[in-house]
């Protein structure tokens, strides 16, 4: 369990869930089909140029290089010297990938243009600087190219059956972690309008079920949501002990019940919405 004293320090940081660890749950956690299927869904095609935009662990690249080789290739863009090392270590040396580092609030136009920016679970991270992360991805997006964003909705809320106080619990949870890290716990019902906002045309929009669970729990689903817990609570740890009869301790304790119990339903709202950047713009 990390320890909660290192909140503090943390929130100093733009990225809720860093950990020493994230680049490998980022990796465990990918699911390469659900991933393909969701890139054949955005459009992603041969000979593409494709920008992985917050491209974590760099599976996620990986994928999409599949996808668009031969003729195409991705550059996975992430603004961690960690995950951006990780990425190079495991999926450097394969065709037609090809990984920097950059923080996506500043402008990508060293990088040339792209046919397909793709943005996944990367908007949730940056509430107030979401609309100016997208003008940024238009301005290297090639004109008729495709803006992909596909990001979670009710993240974190949908499990059935806590028990009420744990439910209350994560719903306080979340709120403060949207307060204090800039998080969007509902950035999946915002991205047409970011879209939309953005001028783009030929909007289109999808809803999928991820992490859905039920019955017994894959080792590596459990590990996935027992980090998120572990590093979303701790940094909001005081939230906890105010609202948890017995703490931050009592709250995990329970929630790993909950996981283990192969009755629990757990299932989250994934969005995914493309949009086409105008010929003229
Ligand atoms: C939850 S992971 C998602 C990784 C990958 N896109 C996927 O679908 O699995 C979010 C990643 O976005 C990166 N990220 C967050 N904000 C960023 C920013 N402003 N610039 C670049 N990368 C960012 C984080 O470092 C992290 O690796």
């Amino acid at each position: 369990m990390q320890d909660p004293s290192s909140a503090k320090s943390r929130r100093a940081t733009a990225y809720l869930m860093e950990s020493e660890e994230e680049a490998i749950r980022l990796d465990v956690k990918t699911d390469r089909d659900a991933v393909r299927r969701q890139a054949l869904w955005c459009g992603v095609g041969p000979g593409l140029r494709v920008l992985d935009a917050g491209c974590g662990a760099g599976i996620t690249t990986s994928i999409l290089a599949d996808v668009v080789v031969p003729g195409g290739g991705v550059l996975g863009v992430d603004y961690s010297p960690q995950r951006i090392d990780y990425a190079a270590a495991h999926y450097g040396g394969e065709r037609g990938v090809a990984f920097a580092l950059h923080d996506l609030r500043e402008p990508l136009t060293r990088f040339g243009t792209f046919d397909l920016i793709w943005v996944r679970f990367v908007l949730e991270y940056h509430r107030s600087a979401a609309g100016a992360i997208v003008r940024n991805l238009l301005e290297c997006l090639k004109p008729g190219g495709r803006l992909c964003l596909l990001d979670l909705d009710y993240n974190c809320l949908t499990h059935h059956e806590l028990p009420e106080a744990t439910m209350d619990a994560l719903q306080k949870i979340m709120r403060a972690v949207d307060e204090r890290f800039d998080f969007d716990t509902f950035i999946g019902r915002k991205l047409y309008s970011l879209l939309y906002d953005a001028g783009l045309e030929d909007i289109r929009v999808e809803l999928a079920a991820h992490n859905l669970f039920y019955g017994p729990m894959k080792e590596s689903d459990k590990f996935n949501l027992m980090k998120k817990i572990e590093i979303a609570g701790s940094a909001v740890n005081d939230v906890i002990e105010a609202c948890y009869p017995g703490g931050y301790a009592r709250f995990y304790e329970d929630f790993v019940r909950h996981l283990d119990d192969p009755r629990r339903f757990t299932y989250t709202p994934l969005l995914m919405t493309s949009g086409r950047k105008p010929a003229s713009g």
